[in-house]
């Protein structure tokens, strides 16, 4: 069957508990139109729940994502503007609170929205070839989909300003050396963020999903009720039969298999 246009925006493919999705409008480097984030938000809504990690990757090897589409920013009144930043935040606060592991795979720039995107996933995989950057003061705004909030706490004040003021695009090497980037790879980052996603996919569900969520809170909370939420998160996985699995495995000298339960 004929995917539908919206389907056509982003692609979903399941493979093995893995879900790609990719940005499919390479004739605008990937750009974020509406239709683009709405697809991403209903994907988000729909996601089976036997999937272990989401791998986001950009169609062809340009791009991971050139950003918001400034083709249809330009037609755009300033109200129109503002209600597609709501949509902007709405959707990567749903790919960044996402209770699986994410990973983007940078196979060509990221930049702008497509950078924010990049860094609301948990992890990023980059080509050796490729780079990054918030180029937006350059544009006469500033990011304007967490990039000043999400690249500040991934690598500090000081480089937050020196990158975005300056709108710094990064090569491979500068962003893994920032710690923006988790892996570089030589030929593919989509083939880096699918041996990623296979490890991640081997563990055990419950377990990965409470760690998710106290690492999260752990940014920005006072650290008792980080310390709190912790142990939230760890009561769900006491009551796991994947951890009697994983004591038994051990006892046994054997590999655990992991269900979910
Ligand atoms: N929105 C809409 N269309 C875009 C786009 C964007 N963010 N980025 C690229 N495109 C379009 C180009 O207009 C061009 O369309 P055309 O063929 O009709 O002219 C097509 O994609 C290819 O772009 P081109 O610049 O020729 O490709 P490239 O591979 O040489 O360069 C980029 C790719 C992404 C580096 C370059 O297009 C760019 O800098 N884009 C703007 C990125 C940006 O500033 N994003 C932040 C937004 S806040």
């Amino acid at each position: 069957m004929e995917p539908s246009e919206s389907e056509s925006l982003v692609r979903q493919e399941i493979r093995d508990g893995i879900a790609v999705w990719t940005l499919d409008r390479p004739n605008r480097r990937n750009a974020l139109s509406r239709g683009t984030l709405e697809r991403l938000i209903e994907l988000r809504s729909k996601l089976p729940i036997s999937v272990r990690a989401v791998v986001l990757t950009g169609a062809g090897d340009k791009a991971f994502c050139a950003g918001a589409d400034l083709k249809e920013r330009k037609e755009m009144s300033e109200e129109e503007v503002r209600s597609l930043l709501d949509l902007f935040r709405s959707t990567l606060h749903e790919v960044d609170r996402m209770p699986i592991p994410t990973i983007a795979a940078i196979d060509g720039v990221a930049l702008g929205g497509g950078f924010e995107l990049a860094m609301a996933c948990d992890f990023r995989i980059i080509r050796r070839t490729a780079s990054v950057g918030l180029p937006e003061v350059s544009l006469a705004i500033i990011p304007g989909a967490g990039g000043t909030v999400r690249l500040t706490r991934l690598v500090g004040e000081a480089r937050a300003k020196e990158l975005i003021l300056l709108s710094k695009r990064l090569t491979a090497e500068e962003a893994y050396g920032l710690g923006l980037a988790h892996r570089i790879h030589d030929t593919s980052a989509l083939e880096g963020a699918m041996d990623l996603a296979q490890d991640l996919a081997r563990k055990a569900p419950i377990a990965v999903s409470a760690a998710l969520e106290a690492i999260d809170g752990a940014v920005c909370r006072p650290q008792d009720d980080a310390l709190d939420r912790e142990r939230r998160c760890y009561e769900r996985t006491l009551s796991s039969q994947d951890r009697i699995e994983a004591l038994s495995a051990f006892v046994e000298k054997r590999p655990p298999r992991f269900l979910g339960e």
